[in-house]
Parts: structure tokens; C-alpha cells; sequence
């Protein structure tokens, strides 16, 4: 197949993983005869310095133009001014409202091996394999933002079909696992969560009755993702719930740099980035782990491309180069060899190529 595929490696580690992510791409491509090319453009802080726009116009018609965009990190502190109009983190979100993905996927899974990572107890994690659909294009992120001298606000606005398509994206992707579905919300408090579970329980009944639905409030859940993680398996919840739960739930993976998403709307093109930052305090050192990028090729391969070979292969190699002990340092316990960024892809494209 012959696929073009836009990068944008963003700011801090995002160059470094997405470079990664590029040579697993190719390595597939020789593997299985298909024919990737590449577009390389700028986002975030590398659009405002050198284009001074975080989303340049050519990154968006780039991305238009492409079967896939795959994504590195944005952000960083040389463009944290508080006061900046412009800030890299636009650019981001001003992609997946061009876009128009609005379902982000958010695979947890353990690597048996990596249990000892996982700040909690091993037992906990047994059985742990859980999806968070996070919302990805309204909620609090998108709504009108106002500042005066004494006050802020963010306006936080869920209209209907954003909850409904949201719903009917999970539902099916629970239909192809657990049958059962949770969804996360804070309706003892907020507005937009009452009309979010009021859509969710209308949706549910009429056209999923066959999935179990349960409701949580957002505050239990986070504390459930600590105290039983592996009774979740499809969460779904709203944009800003699903970023925070996120970050609480990598670190049943053991690391925030293992995991992967998919960006997905009705749209043709989808995004893939890993779920974590910029990380300035390692960027340029070489050290940052690969395995969250390089699952988010995996998801490309699987969803953009509709290569499901490849994808279970790339996914399978991840989880033998972790098991056979290569590790980075965000996941090294025991005085193992630690590996870097290119260290780890190599072994993991070994493993690929077998
Ligand atoms: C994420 C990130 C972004 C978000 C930031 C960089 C805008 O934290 O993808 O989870 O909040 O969505
Ligand atoms: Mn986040």
C-alpha cells in the first residue's frame, strides 16, 4: 500500500520519539512491501519560532492531504510565559478541532514484566487491560476563555450530538470486548455532566441495551483506578475528566511513557501521539522512552491503515523487547541495563524483524 504520513515532532522529546516512530514506519514498509512517505512540518513551539503560529497553514493542509499525522509532544518551558498570547499548546488543539477527532483512544495495558514499575501494588494489576475514550474536541478546552485584571473564566459547554457520537464510539468499542461500558462524569455537580448522563442513558437504552452501563462520578473513579483498576474495561468520559484520568492511569502501566493514543473523528485522517508531554527536563538527552510512539504507530497501522497484521506485530514486538528486559530509564527496577531512545527502537524493531 502505498500511505503519506505527516510528522510532527512538536517540541522537547517529541523530535526524538517521533523519529522512532518514522523508523518503525519503515521498517514495516520493507517488512510487508508497502510504500510510506513522509511530510515533515512544525507545531507548537517549533511553529511559533519558525513560522511564529503554532498551527501553520501548511501544517493543516499537510495533515488533510495524509492517510495519517503522527504527533511528538508540544510545549516547553521557553514558551510558558503566562502572559503569551500565543502558546504552543494551541496548536495542538487547534489540529484536532481542524481534524475534527473528536474520540481519543487511550489503551492501558500491563506488560506482566513491568508490574514492578507500577508505583502500586503488583496484585492490583492483574488483569488490568482498559480503554479511556476521552472526548477530544469540546468541553472546557474549546469553550470562550475570559480574563480581566480581578477574574477568570472558561466556559465549559456540551452540546447533544457531541455526546451522543462520543457514546455510540465507545458503545461499539465496548461491543467488541467486555460489554460493559463506564461512564465518567461529575453530574451531582456540574450541568454539562447532567445532560452528559441524561444523552448517555438515552443513548445506552435505546440502541445499546445490551451493554452494561454504569455511571461513576469522576472523583471515585480516580480513586477506583488505584484501588481496582482491573474491574474497568471501556471508560468513556469528557475531555478534560479523560486527560487527568489518563495520566492517573499510565502509571498502572508503569510509566507514562508506554502509553499510546488515537485521535479519530468521522474525518478521514487520523492523529497518533503518545499520551505524554514535552518533557523538557530529558529532552535532547536521547533517553526518553520510544514504546508509547511507537504504540501509537501500532494504532495507525491499525485504524488509519486498516494494516491489522502489522499492527499486532508492531504491538507484539513492544511487549517482547519489555518482556526480554530492555528497558528505558522511566521503567528500569532492577539495576538493568538502561537503554536509549534509539537503543530501545532498535531492539524493538529486532523483534520485528525476526
Ligand atoms: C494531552 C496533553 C494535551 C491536553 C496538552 C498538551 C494540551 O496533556 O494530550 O493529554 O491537555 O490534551
Ligand atoms: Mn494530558
Amino acid at each position: 500500500m502505498d500511505a503519506l504520513i505527516t510528522l510532527l515532532p512538536g517540541d522537547g522529546i517529541g523530535p526524538e520519539v517521533t523519529k522512532s516512530g518514522q523508523s518503525v514506519l519503515e521498517t514495516i514498509g520493507e517488512e510487508f512491501g508497502h510504500n510510506f512517505t513522509f511530510s515533515r512540518q512544525h507545531i507548537g513551539g517549533s511553529g511559533i519560532d519558525h513560522c511564529n503560529d503554532p498551527l501553520p497553514s501548511d501544517t493543516v493542509s499537510s495533515c488533510n492531504e495524509s492517510n495519517a499525522v503522527i504527533l511528538g509532544a508540544v510545549g516547553g518551558p521557553k514558551w510558558d510565559n503566562p502572559n503569551a498570547k500565543i502558546r504552543p499548546e494551541q496548536g495542538l488543539l487547534g489540529l484536532r478541532a481542524a481534524l475534527k477527532v473528536f474520540a481519543n483512544i487511550r489503551p492501558v495495558k500491563i506488560i506482566p514484566s513491568l508490574s514492578k514499575a507500577s508505583p502500586l501494588k503488583e496484585h492490583l494489576l492483574k488483569n488490568v487491560d482498559l480503554l479511556v475514550i476521552r472526548e477530544l474536541t469540546g468541553g472546557i478546552y474549546f469553550g470562550e476563555k475570559q480574563r480581566n485584571d480581578s477574574s477568570a473564566s472558561d466556559l465549559c459547554i456540551y452540546h447533544n450530538y457531541e455526546v451522543e457520537r462520543i457514546i455510540r464510539f465507545a458503545a461499539n468499542l465496548a461491543k467488541s470486548r467486555r460489554n460493559k461500558l463506564c461512564s465518567v462524569d461529575k453530574a451531582n455537580v456540574l450541568e454539562t455532566s447532567r445532560l452528559w448522563r441524561d444523552v448517555t442513558t438515552k443513548i445506552m437504552a435505546s440502541e445499546f441495551s445490551s451493554i452494561n452501563i454504569e455511571h461513576i462520578l469522576v472523583d471515585a473513579a480516580a480513586m477506583y483506578l488505584i484501588s481496582r483498576p482491573a474491574d474497568f474495561d471501556v471508560i468513556v468520559t469528557e475531555n478534560m475528566f479523560g486527560d487527568i484520568l489518563t495520566d492517573e492511569a499510565s502509571m498502572l502501566s508503569g510509566s507514562m511513557g508506554m502509553l499510546p493514543s488515537a485521535s479519530l473523528g468521522d474525518g478521514r485522517v487520523g492523529l497518533y501521539e503518545p499520551i505524554h508531554g514535552s518533557a523538557p527536563d530529558i529532552a535532547g538527552k536521547g533517553i526518553a522512552n520510544p514504546c508509547g510512539m511507537i504504540g501509537s504507530v501500532a494504532l495507525l497501522l491499525r485504524h488509519s491503515l486498516d494494516l491489522q497484521e502489522e499492527a499486532d506485530l508492531l504491538e507484539k514486538a513492544i511487549y517482547d523487547a519489555i518482556e526480554n528486559g530492555a528497558r528505558t530509564a522511566d521503567i528500569a527496577t532492577n539495576n538493568e541495563k538502561i537503554l536509549s531512545t534509539e537503543e530501545m527502537t532498535q531492539v524493538i524493531t529486532n523483534c520485528l524483524v525476526k
